[in-house]
């Protein structure tokens, strides 16, 4: 039995840009619009909150930064695919969201003189990382947290996972949820919604996301018809800690931490020589494999051959006081004290640049859909993302998105919902939960990850990316004969691992094919058989849109208003 329940707007995820999106909607509309938060975790375990190093901002024109400089950094570093015109916006908006927070009681580490601080991050030709100590997620999820509390008209649905997105007639209509305490399905109907899911970095095994990261946002919006932007561009952050993946925020290198080999030369020398450990993290990335390829590296555990991160010159204090939860963590998590070793290191999965394909406003081509944050593909990230630019396109796209997604809710009628869509949905549901298939969904989300791990990582060839859109096809057959052991009705998350791995089936097959699609190398994206930029045939964004056979992909114009792309040096 399905019970349906009616809200104007709905926010799909409670992360950094989900929690700003509801602000902001509540501050503009509050009073005339009944707002939902609909969240898979309890409200404050959304990954944002493991954001480490700092949220990017010009705050000093007078010290020399300035928004052109800003700008023109993220697309350089987007490897010229970003939307020029989306990042002249982003970076405009950008210094006020700042402030906002800090009047909201964000605690921001200050300087000396009482002003806010910042410091250097990769690709940033100016220290323009505004941070609170390297817990920067956690200190800006907590401030829109306690803001919300002052909206008592924001119901929330925490622990509710959503199975499907309702579109008829080409606009929105509403979602099925699962509400995990009771089992209880939820027909949500409501007039407007923004995606806020955040991105798919468990599609890998060595990843800094926490298990819940599984790309379940940009499954329902591919199923409901909006076309997938750029999947094919995925970030590896240079320093994942070895053997767990956990963050090493690039803060530690932002301090003046150091990469070394094993022949204990910074290598960084010999491939970004001016800006050394801080050029962007592709590039640093594939320098580090290069290195571990070439013999250069520690042997680790399960083939994780790492480098070493060293921040033992920056003394303790510093550590201590810029740098705690990093310490925190390798001493916790590989039995390191970074004030008297190094750490262990390696690139690891971090960031999808590419989302839900959305318009400058993050208006998705279905009506009545929004979508923010990393879920989304703006796009100002391009190929590459910059450090610090993630938390801040959340709170940019979260605002803006609130008040666009609200300004529509408050203006139009809430349209029926057909009953067949909501019984279709709690037939596939109830037939999945009952199915007796031999398939373990955890078996072969391993593999899965393997797969990604191994074909779809820092290089890519053709044969390799092949080869993984072969076996993914095959795990997607396989996946027809999931088993869900448990059959009963409270928190199953026998249930919602097997519905994630469904999501994530879908979209590697989308990451994959746009990968296996696009020969060359641009960003993130490395390919050994296509090893040059390519701008004649792909300064162009990939769109995927689902179909039974699997992915078709269509290419649109990257926006070009102000900068022609040129070499990137660093
Ligand atoms: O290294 C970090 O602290 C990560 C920041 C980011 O991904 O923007």
């Amino acid at each position: 039995m399905v019970e349906t329940v009616t809200h104007d707007l709905i926010i799909l995820g409670a992360g950094l840009a989900g929690l700003r999106a509801a602000l902001e909607a509540a501050r503009l509309y509050g009073k005339k619009l009944n707002i939902a938060i609909v969240s898979k975790v309890q409200l404050m375990r959304a990954h944002s909150v493991a954001a480490e190093g700092g949220t990017a901002a010009v705050l000093r024109p007078e010290e020399g930064d300035s928004l052109e400089l800003h700008a023109w950094d993220t697309v350089k570093g987007s490897d010229f695919l970003a939307d020029q015109d989306a990042v002249m916006l982003f970076v405009q908006e950008m210094p006020r969201e700042i402030l906002q927070l800090e009047h909201w009681g964000l605690p921001w580490s200050r300087r000396p003189d009482g002003y806010i601080a910042q410091r250097p991050f990769g690709g940033h030709s100016f220290p323009r990382a505004v941070f609170a100590a390297d817990k920067t997620g956690f200190f800006e999820m907590q401030t829109l947290y306690d803001t919300l509390q002052r909206h008592a008209d924001v119901t929330r649905y925490e622990e509710c996972f959503a199975t499907t997105i309702f579109v008829e007639d080409g606009r929105f209509r509403g979602l099925m949820a699962i509400e995990m305490r009771t089992g209880r399905l939820l027909a949500i109907r409501g007039k407007a919604l923004i995606i806020a899911t955040g991105g798919a970095g468990r599609l890998y095994g060595f990843t800094t996301y926490s298990q819940t990261v599984t790309g379940d946002g940009l499954a329902l919006a591919y199923r409901s018809g909006i076309p997938l932007k750029d999947m094919e561009f995925f970030q590896f952050h240079p320093t994942g800690l070895v053997p767990s993946g956990i963050l090493i925020t690039e803060a530690a290198r932002g301090e003046g931490g150091y990469l070394i080999n094993n022949k204990g030369e910074r290598f960084m020398e010999r491939y970004a020589p001016q800006r050394m450990e801080l050029a962007p993290r592709d590039i640093v990335s594939r320098s580090m494999i290069t290195e571990i390829e070439e013999g250069r590296g520690y042997p680790g555990p399960n083939g994780l051959d790492y480098l070493l991160l060293d921040l033992r010159h920056l003394g303790k204090e510093k550590i201590n006081e810029r740098l705690p939860f990093i310490r925190e963590l390798a001493i916790k998590f590989a039995g390191i004290d970074p004030i008297e070793e190094p750490i262990p290191v390696r690139p690891v999965s971090h960031y999808s640049m590419g989302g839900i394909h959305t318009d400058i406003r993050g208006a998705t081509p279905v009506e009545g859909i929004w979508a923010a944050g990393e879920a989304a593909c703006v796009s100002i990230h391009g190929a590459n993302r910059l450090g610090c630019n993630s938390t801040a396109e959340c709170l940019v796209w979260g605002k803006i998105t609130g008040e666009e997604a609200g300004r529509y809710a408050e203006s139009h009628d809430l349209l029926p919902l057909s009953s067949g869509l909501v019984e279709d949905e709690e037939r596939r549901l109830l037939s999945l939960l009952n199915q007796d298939g031999q398939e373990s969904p955890y078996a072969i989300r391993r593999e899965l990850q393997e797969i990604m791990d191994t074909y779809v990582g820092v290089f890519r060839t053709g044969e390799g990316l092949s080869t993984a859109l072969e076996r993914i096809k095959k795990l997607q057959e396989r996946a027809r004969r999931l088993r869900v052991q448990d059959k009963g009705r409270i928190y199953n998350t026998d249930l919602t691992t097997t519905l994630e791995l469904l999501n994530m089936l879908e979209i590697a097959e989308v990451v994959v094919a746009g990968a296996l699609a696009r020969t060359e190398s641009r960003g993130a994206h490395a390919r050994r058989d296509f090893p040059n930029r390519d701008d004649e045939r792909w300064l162009v964004h990939t769109l995927a849109y689902r179909t039974p056979e699997g992915p078709r992909l269509e290419y649109i114009p990257v926006r070009i208003t102000i900068w022609k792309p040129v070499e990137r040096k660093y």
